[in-house]
């Protein structure tokens, strides 16, 4: 298990945006980041769940999130810039981002998945973290350091049979955090890395494996360290890599 023991408020001045972030991982290392200091953007395609965890932040004490919502499925450039420029406006720029919005069907041989699954897995679990990111540029490049982190899985580090488009994406996820890493290392204050929360109790797992006991697998909470070390100014250093919660 990854550890890291972070200082109270030692993302004080951060401005971050998750996706993903009304459940699951992205809503715990939203949680997260909001309890030591940050101020959120939460980003996802539900605002009734989003503002859930809006409500969840200031409940707890945080600074006022903002909320963005915004189907991964249908965005095209011009959603993705109207994020952008809604972030401009606001915030000015972005110290962080974390990709956590993820999209899994039941496994499958590849010779029955459907083209409208492959598609809808790779928009979603590669093609938004690329879109997403590449339009956030601009705002990360004022930012003194920041950070973004790709969510990976072991189905993009290994050879998984049957995970069809989602291992596809993910072992796409790893190449693209790869290339930004090369083309903005030295050239820019952005750190990018990749980020494996390994088998975890979440709605994504449970269509993976519909007869495994979520009582087996951690909570989101519990996974949190790299999420929050890789966010913070401690991981400066770490660019370009791949991490693992477990
Ligand atoms: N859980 C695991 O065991 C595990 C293991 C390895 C990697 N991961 C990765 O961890 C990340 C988080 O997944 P999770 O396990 O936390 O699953 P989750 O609880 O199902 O969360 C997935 C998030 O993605 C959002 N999302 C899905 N489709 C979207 C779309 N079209 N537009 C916008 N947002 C969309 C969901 O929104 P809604 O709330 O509206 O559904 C939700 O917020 C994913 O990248 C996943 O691949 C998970």
């Amino acid at each position: 298990m990854f550890e890291y023991q972070p200082s109270a408020n030692f993302l004080d001045s951060k401005i971050i945006l998750v996706s993903g972030a009304s459940s699951g991982l992205g809503r715990a290392a939203a949680l997260c980041y909001a309890q030591h200091g940050a101020t959120l953007i939460l980003l996802g395609r539900n605002e009734a769940k989003l503002n859930i965890v809006y409500d969840e932040i200031e409940a707890a004490g945080g600074k006022q999130p903002a909320v963005m919502v915004l189907d991964l499925l249908k965005a095209d450039d011009n959603s993705y810039q109207e994020v952008a420029t809604t972030i401009a406006e606001e915030f000015g720029r972005l110290d962080g981002v974390l990709h956590s919005a993820g999209t899994m069907s039941p496994v499958l041989p590849l010779e029955h998945v459907t083209l409208e699954s492959w598609d809808q897995q790779l928009r979603v679990n590669l093609t938004a973290s690329y879109a997403l990111t590449r339009h956030c540029l601009p705002l990360l490049r004022r930012a003194a350091a920041a950070s973004v982190i790709f969510t990976s899985s072991t189905a993009g580090r290994e050879l998984r049979e049957y995970w069809g488009p989602y291992a596809i994406a993910k072992h796409g996820i790893e190449n693209l955090m790869q290339l930004f890493h090369a083309e903005l290392h030295s050239t820019s204050n952005i750190r990018v890395n990749t980020l494996n929360p390994g088998p975890c109790a979440t709605a994504l797992r449970r269509v993976a494996f519909p007869s495994e006991d979520p009582a087996m697998r951690p909570q989101p909470a519990a996974l949190m360290a790299p999420y929050l070390y890789l966010m913070g100014d401690d991981s400066r250093a770490d660019n370009g890599r791949q991490f693992s919660s477990q």
